[in-house]
């Protein structure tokens, strides 16, 4: 029986409302087969079932499939965001990611209206062209690269530092602390790296925030402006909050953009035929861009039961947590033909996949993120000829809060100085 092989194997958490049938061994964190190829081993560990229950990591449900994944995502009455993260941080709570509706609204609608605003996302994509020749001007001449610390990495940073009003002198520390808290060796590297950035932005909002609401700055910015005017029952938000918020900017925006980045990068180099369709067709980009973070989805997301609930079907208790994530989304066979295969001549399916999550959370920064990939691809697939993975080297992934490659060791042809 499955439930005894796994008590034997690793006293993994099953509880009693959960019937021996829907017990699978799935580990989305550490099972080895994640190193080589995470996608098959998401898209094919559930054998076709849409809910069922892992006791690794504590003992979680997991849904899989289009259709099951986008409904968890939507429905916050009875899958809670209380709980971010399996297994659950030891940290407090995040604002407005940990919230649910009516609440996150309340602050949801001070990040859509000042901090993505369009005017804050245009001066962005202005920025972002100086940041990309900057990268290139370092990286292209070289004919090779570790394609994350060269490039995927610090265009974000860059871009969220800008979005934010945060010094670019520090840059350098943020790539360091978001390598360290989502690609830490150990859990000490990774506490270190958020205590690092979470004490640097709790210094900078508090003493921003006083110069700013002291009248003492010209030009504050669109995300130290919400800061100080936004408002959340009427009354000025907390430092807390105001903390709390630039910490989750950080920890959303600059990893998802540096995974999503990579995987896409790693696709043109094993594969030169879709990168030359690209270089030739660059029109194809955007549409490219779905179908690479469908193939590659990243985000493993994660809601509670807010209620004991029939759920289709399943008992589930007040308190399970439920890991809902976007790979399982995007690569269901009954949606999409062949989902393993990378086609860009796909047809939109009407059931969409969510890289970007649904409902009430979905993610604000998905414009940005999409103008982020289809700028970088654009710029990049022309000026790296012949693109291939370095030679000798093994590409190898890790799986979080994202699905990750450790490194991207690129090589491509550089041409003959005139
Ligand atoms: C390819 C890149 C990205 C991917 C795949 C991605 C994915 C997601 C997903 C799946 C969620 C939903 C979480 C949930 O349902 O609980 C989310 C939320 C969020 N994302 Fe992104 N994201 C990306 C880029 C960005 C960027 C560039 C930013 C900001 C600069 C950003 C900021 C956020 C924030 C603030 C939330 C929380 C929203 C809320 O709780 O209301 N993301 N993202």
């Amino acid at each position: 029986m499955v439930t005894e092989q796994l008590a034997a194997k690793d006293a993994g958490f099953i509880p009693p409302h959960v019937p021996d049938h829907l017990v699978k061994d799935i580990d989305f964190r550490y099972a080895p087969e994640i190193a080589q190829d995470p996608w098959t081993y998401f898209a094919s560990a559930t054998e076709g079932e849409p809910i069922f229950w892992t006791p690794r990591n504590g003992g979680h449900w997991i849904v899989s499939g289009t259709e099951i994944v986008e409904e968890v995502f939507r429905k916050h009455e009875l899958f809670s965001n209380g709980v971010v993260m399996i297994p659950p941080p030891p940290r407090p709570q995040s604002i407005p990611s940990s919230l649910d509706p009516p609440e996150h609204g309340k602050y949801r609608k001070i990040m859509s209206q000042r901090m993505f605003s369009p005017s804050a996302l245009r001066s962005i994509e202005e920025h972002m062209d100086g940041v990309i020749e900057e990268l290139c001007g370092k990286m292209l001449p070289g004919g090779e690269c570790e394609f994350i610390d060269a490039f995927a990495r610090p265009l974000p940073v860059a871009l969220v530092l800008k979005l934010m009003g945060l010094p670019p002198a520090r840059q350098q520390d943020f790539c360091e602390w978001s390598r360290m808290m989502f690609h830490g060796q150990s859990v000490e590297e990774h506490l270190d790296g958020y205590k690092q950035a979470f004490g640097f932005l709790g210094d900078w909002v508090a003493e921003e925030r006083a110069t700013a609401q002291a009248g003492a700055s010209d030009d504050i910015g669109p995300f130290l402006s919400a800061l100080v005017e936004g408002r959340v029952d009427d009354r000025p938000l907390t430092l807390d909050e105001c903390h709390s918020l630039s910490m989750l900017l950080l920890g959303a925006g600059v990893d998802t953009v540096t995974s999503q980045m990579s995987h896409a990068m790693q696709h043109m180099a094993l594969y030169p035929q879709d990168a030359q369709r690209l270089i030739s067709h660059p029109e194809l980009i955007p549409k490219a861009i779905e179908e690479l973070m469908r193939r590659y989805g990243i985000a493993n997301i994660t809601r509670v039961a807010g209620k004991d609930m029939e759920y289709r079907g399943v008992s589930m208790k007040k308190g399970d947590l439920v890991l809902c994530a976007t790979a399982m989304g995007g690569l269901d066979d009954s949606v999409f033909d062949s989902a393993m295969t990378v086609d860009f001549d796909r047809q939109p399916s009407k059931t969409r996949h969510t890289p970007f999550g649904a409902g009430p959370h979905i993610c604000p920064g998905a414009y940005l993120a999409r103008t982020i990939l289809r700028t970088a691809l654009e710029r990049l697939l022309p000026a790296m000829p012949n693109l291939r993975i370095a030679a000798g080297e093994e590409l190898s992934y890790v799986s979080g809060i994202t699905i990750s490659l450790t490194r991207l060791p690129l090589q491509w042809d550089v041409p003959a100085a005139e």
